[in-house]
């Protein structure tokens, strides 16, 4: 493939990066796009997975054809059969009316199944069975479809371990994995990394008409160094915040270290602040006394991000009123469940919304007039009261909470595993936080 397409294909679909690791899977994705063929992308969480199969579907013959992205992850395991191959009314309590599927609606179209390693065990057959014959079945009927639905996948679980435990089926890993495509983790693409803080430093100094924050030569290489553990996502996060809460407009590695990016950090630590995978990242025992650390840490820069929010919201009190609080999106729209759209800047087309109550809802916070990531409207803080009151234990749990399930987009199981305690627990305290809906 000549790089003329691959760079024409990064600037379509926004992809920052020159690495070569990336070059190969835009090409392996552009040159698979006209065939028939399965594909199945590997990485870590937050490397740009999501935007292959969205070219894979854009440059084949379904490209008039719906498009869909499902996260097999955060559809709850009662319903994802009825989800993805629709059910028969009356088939089970709740099934009100009958229900067409994705594969239905997705009929000579492209499906994506993002976290494909998370589907239970009865799903798989029914998938293995749908790929190999193009038929399938509705939860609650005999009859049998037909459809004609191209299928892109994306884990970032070892589907070899997996198959080994016996929570993967290995026929439908070889069937799903007809052509592999490894997306490189941030830490491998080097200067890379400074171009894309360069490209988020400038959207976000666009989007808040604000001065772009600017990387030290010391802080760059600083960069080079962590490990990433959230990739992207991580990164872009990372920019954001610096962004709007820090002053300083030349980002020094003193700087970073208030965010958590230290020499130190390396990425190691980063399971509850960074998000990271903790059955790729864990280094061995766990250790109650590290997280302790991390917990204070983690205290301790909310306590300063807190006063830096302060000042700025002090300092910004009249250009503020007129930004609605749901503008300031330090909250992960990538985290929130299914993605029924393209992930960056494709013309979005008609979707149908999966019902998925184990996301925290962006609209029940919009029904009571709050923001996702906020418990109130920025126009409602009482800048004083946030300098009297550090944060209670148990707001800093809640934020915990919502930011653990948002980075496991909506999954509790994953999301008590995160952080420690029994999903009785996660579900008491979600319920008790009022975050279910
Ligand atoms: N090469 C890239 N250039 C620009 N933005 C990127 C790139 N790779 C990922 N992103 C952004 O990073 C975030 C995470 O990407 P996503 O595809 O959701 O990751 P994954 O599905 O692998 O967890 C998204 O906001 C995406 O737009
Ligand atoms: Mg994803």
């Amino acid at each position: 493939m000549d790089n003329k397409t691959i760079q024409q294909a990064k600037q379509r679909y926004g992809i920052v990066g020159n690495y070569e690791g990336l070059n190969r899977c835009i090409d392996i994705a552009i040159q698979v796009a006209p065939t028939e063929l399965s594909v199945l992308i590997y990485g870590e969480s937050g490397v740009g997975k999501e935007v292959l199969p969205r070219l894979i579907h854009d440059n084949s013959s379904r490209k008039h054809n719906k498009y869909f992205a499902i996260n097999c992850g955060s559809l709850p395991e009662g319903t994802i059969d009825s989800e993805l191959f629709g059910h028969k009314k009356g088939s089970f309590t709740g099934a009100l009316d009958d229900r067409e599927g994705y594969f239905s609606v997705a009929n000579n179209g492209t499906l994506f199944l993002d976290e494909v390693g998370e589907l239970p065990l009865a799903t798989q057959a029914r998938l293995l069975r749908v790929l190999e014959t193009g038929e399938y079945i509705r939860v609650g009927e005999s009859e049998v479809r037909k459809t004609n639905v191209r299928i892109v996948a994306a884990t970032n679980v070892n589907m070899q371990k997996a198959i080994r435990e016996g929570k993967f089926r290995e026929d439908l890993y070889y069937r799903l994995n007809t052509i592999p495509i490894n997306m490189p983790p941030l830490r491998e693409r080097g200067r890379d990394i400074e171009l894309l803080f360069r490209k988020f430093a400038y959207d976000i100094s666009e989007k808040y008409r604000i001065d772009p924050v600017r990387l030290t030569d010391e802080a760059r290489d600083l960069l080079l160094r962590y490990k990433w553990p959230g990739n992207i996502r991580q990164l872009r996060n990372l920019v954001e915040q610096i962004s709007i809460i820090s002053k300083e407009r030349d980002i020094t590695p003193d700087i970073l270290s208030t965010y958590g990016v230290t020499d130190d950090s390396l990425g190691e630590t980063g399971l509850i602040l960074h998000g990271a995978n903790r059955e790729q990242h864990s280094t061995g025992a766990h250790s109650y006394e590290k997280e302790r650390d991390m917990l204070f840490q983690l205290l301790s820069s909310i306590g300063k991000e807190v006063k830096d929010l302060k000042e700025f919201v002090h300092n910004n009190i009249g250009t503020m009123q007129s930004v609605p609080a749901e503008h300031f999106d330090l909250y992960d729209e990538d985290a929130a469940g299914i993605s029924v759209d393209a992930p960056m800047q494709y013309t979005r087309q008609p979707v149908i919304q999966p019902q998925h109550p184990y996301v925290v809802n962006e609209q029940h916070y919009q029904q009571q007039g709050r923001t996702p990531y906020e418990s109130h409207n920025i126009q409602d803080v009482d800048v004083e009261t946030i300098e009297e009151t550090p944060l209670s234990n148990r707001e800093l749990m809640k934020k915990n909470i919502i930011d653990s399930l948002k980075r496991n987009n909506g999954n509790r199981k994953k999301t008590a595993h995160e952080l420690d305690i029994s999903e009785r627990t996660l579900y008491r305290k979600i319920k008790d936080y009022g975050l279910d809906i």
